[in-house]
């Protein structure tokens, strides 16, 4: 992608003069110092912990706790699950990523409907989400585990070509791509460096610190919440929670990042 295109998109965006390449190395240090300063601190802890705890809590009609949730592992078996999703589920019979499968435990483990379950998938101002802390834990659980997003069942690699063509599938109002923004390196809108999704060296790092304590919004977010707000950057209509196309678009970006090393939870603008 020339870099004046997603200038240009970045200004319609923001309005001219929106966009900057990334010349000014100073705003670039400063982020950087300020996330290393937080780093040792990183209050996504808080989540982990409450995450942890609502692991093992019984709820619903069948009063049972999540422990024996299958995450691609085995049965109850969490460390190094999240560096391995998304993945095909024979019991759902699709592609899930974390959420989804989650979603699907609590179905099929505590008996909650779909709507109960997905209840407050991302946290609001009044209302703390329990999911965002169950995969800022599960997350956790992952760190230093190396990215393999598999690609074993035709499930996996039709979920891998779709979200690879949506990735670069310009649509909406401004005629958008997820690469319009993210597949050329070293730019940015405003002080948001815009990582190239597309170059394997520039996913990892970011692939790796998702789920993240998100300082300007004080709350940990999901891949599944990171996506959604890009897809409004697109200028597409609200995607449903666990849409296809966010799990597709997940797979593709993980896939991208086979071979790094995950840190999540990380932290953000
Ligand atoms: C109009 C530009 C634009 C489009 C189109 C766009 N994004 Fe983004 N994206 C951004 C900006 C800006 C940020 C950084 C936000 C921030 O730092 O707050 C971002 C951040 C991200 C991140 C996190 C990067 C990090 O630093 O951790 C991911 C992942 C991502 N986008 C994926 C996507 C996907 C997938 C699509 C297509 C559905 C998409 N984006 C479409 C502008 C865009």
């Amino acid at each position: 992608m020339n870099k004046n295109i997603v200038a240009a998109a970045a200004s319609l965006l923001l309005g001219a003069g929106g966009i900057a390449l990334a010349q000014d190395a100073s705003v670039e240090d400063s982020i950087a110092a300020y996330r290393e300063m937080l780093a040792d601190d990183n209050p996504a802890e808080l989540w982990e912990i409450k995450g942890r705890e609502f692991w093992s809590k019984k709820r619903g009609p069948k009063n049972a706790s999540l422990e024996a949730c299958n995450l691609g592992l085995g049965s109850g078996m969490v460390k190094g699950a999240f560096a391995q999703l998304p993945r095909y589920f024979a019991d759902a019979g699709r592609v899930q990523d974390l959420e989804m499968r989650l979603v699907s435990c609590m179905i099929d483990l505590q008996g909650l409907s779909r709507a109960e379950a997905e209840k407050n998938h991302f946290s609001t101002d009044n209302d703390a989400s329990d999911i965002e802390a169950l995969v800022a834990w599960i997350a956790s659980e992952s760190k230093g585990a190396v990215i393999a997003v598999p690609q074993t069942h035709p499930k996996e690699k039709e979920a891998y070509a779709i979200g690879e063509k949506l990735f670069h599938f310009r649509t909406g109002p401004y005629d958008f791509a997820c690469s319009t923004c993210h597949s050329t390196s070293g730019t940015r809108i405003r002080l948001q460096v815009l990582p190239n999704l597309t170059e394997p060296a520039e996913a990892k790092p970011i692939f790796a610190t998702w789920p993240a304590y998100r300082v300007s919004q004080g709350t940990v977010r999901s891949m599944e919440n990171r996506i959604t707000d890009c897809l409004r950057q697109q200028r597409m209509p609200l995607a449903d929670y666990g849409a296809d196309v966010i799990t597709d678009l997940t797979v593709y970006m993980g896939v991208q990042a086979a071979g790094g090393q995950m840190a999540a939870p990380g932290l953000k603008r």
